[in-house]
């Protein structure tokens, strides 16, 4: 297990889900971007560094079919899971470092909130970027995105 594995599995295990600061009951922005991409409910959604967010949630709630959460710590997925009960054999969840991901589709919808900023170094970011442009269709979307531009605004 790498070190980055171990401190993303650990802060999981020690955290309950509304202790970590990027905590939030509705993922309000992320919804609003599916909703402005007017994304068919067949559409291939990945949610990178997914954590336990309620993100995967909200995209079931609306009917979507083809969602992916993909995060380097297999405690954050297992707790995802354990939150849908049932329906989480409706999700395909993925444990892997972004960096070494190998996509087995190509993705409409790329999703990233406050994953790709942890990347500081070029191979890392290169690795991200170059794993995302391939795996993402030529008219589809990547969000990357900061939490700490939406803490600000709901301050
Ligand atoms: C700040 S949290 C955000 C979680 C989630 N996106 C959300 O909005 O609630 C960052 C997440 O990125 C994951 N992560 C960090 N480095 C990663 C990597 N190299 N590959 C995949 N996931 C990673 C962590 O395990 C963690 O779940």
């Amino acid at each position: 297990m790498s070190t980055q594995q171990q401190h993303w599995d650990n802060l999981y295990n020690s955290n309950a889900e509304d202790e970590v600061s990027w905590f939030q009951p509705y993922p309000k922005i992320s919804m609003e971007f599916v909703e402005l991409f007017n994304l068919p409910l067949s559409a291939n959604i990945i949610d990178i560094g997914g954590g336990d967010s309620y993100f995967v949630d909200a995209l079931l709630k609306k009917g979507y079919q083809n969602i992916w959460v993909l995060d380097i710590s297999a405690n954050a997925i297992e707790r995802a899971k354990k939150r849908l009960g049932k329906k989480e054999g409706k999700v395909h969840w993925i444990v892997s470092d972004v960096t070494e991901f190998d996509p087995p589709v190509q993705f409409d919808f790329w999703h990233d909130r406050a994953a790709f900023h942890f990347f500081t170094t070029e191979d890392k970011i290169y690795n991200y970027v170059s794993i995302a442009e391939d795996a993402i269709k030529k008219d589809g979307y990547l969000i990357v995105w900061h939490i700490f531009r939406e803490r600000s605004q709901q301050l």
